[in-house]
């Protein structure tokens, strides 16, 4: 069995070692691709791959037609917005995640990035603080109960809204003290800093828009760490326009950068390059998580982190 690591953006090494050490004593083959530029490399690299772990990596028809004998895809991180689950399915190939391995990664860096702005990219001018201000959580998953557990370390109060959960179900979380808030315009209308947990799907792309923002806050702060398909970009504009205390953070580089850059720059702040799970504890959390799960599908038929349908 070949198991291909494929990754545009790499693992720290202390990860990669040992997810090859467990590959390699579960009696697999582990082969690296890291770093690459051109999808042609992956494209040639997956050719004889049984098992592919990726990050953000594309993985489409394309690539499942270059990898005749493919079983499994482990993608190491939560979302699998980067797969398709259906072209897996017909060629009877095994797509899972790892979920939670990396959220406090992200939790921490939401934190990061708020701080960083509200002290005005510690310019020396006046900032504020975050104590006691209204966070709302858009979804309540691995990485949002990961912040809620930070923010009331801050003394914020944690508002919670979730589209799979109920208001009991939230109040069963209890906890992460968060409050439950039943609809989605509740949490703009109640919270001073909302930020966004949900999985880039069909019903959320486009989910965060105009009639949503402007219930905020005229000074409220949006924080992105999760897809940036989740925002209407030209309504953000917008309100940002329309408010000028309004602020937009986020870990996912918006298509109109360089406008919000241009026309917001100091209420306006995007990392580079996707930073949430960029430590080198998700890396090793998520990467030993992929390789197991691999280790368990071969060795057992293991699919309990299996995301797409049998065929
Ligand atoms: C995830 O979905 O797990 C995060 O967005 C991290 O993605 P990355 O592995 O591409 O950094």
């Amino acid at each position: 069995m070949k198991v291909l690591l494929a990754t545009s953006k790499p693992f720290a090494s202390q990860a990669v070692g040992e997810m090859k050490q467990m590959i390699e004593s579960a009696g697999y083959q582990f082969e690296k691709l890291e770093n690459y530029a051109d999808r042609t490399q992956l494209l040639v690299a997956v050719k004889e791959a049984n098992a592919l772990i990726i990050r953000s990596d594309i993985i489409d028809r394309e690539v499942m037609e270059a990898a005749p004998g493919l079983k499994v895809v482990v993608r190491a991180g939560a979302g699998y917005d980067n797969v398709d689950l259906e072209a897996a399915t017909l060629r009877s190939i095994c797509v899972m995640n790892t979920p939670g391995q990396n959220a406090n990664s992200v939790a921490e860096l939401v934190f990061g990035m708020l701080i960083y702005l509200q002290r005005n990219r510690f310019d020396g001018s006046v900032g504020r603080e975050i104590s006691h201000k209204r966070l709302g959580l858009y979804a309540f998953g691995n990485v949002a109960k990961m912040v809620a557990r930070i923010a009331r370390g801050f003394s914020m109060t944690v508002n919670a809204y979730s589209p799979i959960l109920t208001p009991d179900d939230l109040r069963k979380e209890g906890e992460y003290g968060v409050v439950p808030l039943s609809s989605n315009k509740e949490l703009f209308e109640n919270s001073d800093i909302v930020s966004l947990h949900m999985p880039l799907l069909e019903e959320t792309r486009n989910c965060v828009n105009y009639d949503l923002l402007s219930l905020m806050p005229c000074d409220g702060v949006l924080i992105n760490s999760a897809r940036k398909e989740l925002v209407v970009e030209e309504d953000l504009i917008r309100i940002m326009e329309e408010r000028p205390y309004f602020q937009y953070i986020t870990d996912i580089m918006p298509e109109r950068h360089e406008e919000f850059l241009a026309r917001f720059p100091k209420r306006y702040f995007s990392t580079p390059k996707k930073s949430g799970a960029q430590t080198s504890d998700a890396n090793v959390n998520a990467g030993l998580a992929a390789a197991s799960q691999i280790v368990a599908f071969f060795r057992d038929g293991d699919e309990r982190f299996r995301v797409n349908n049998k065929s």
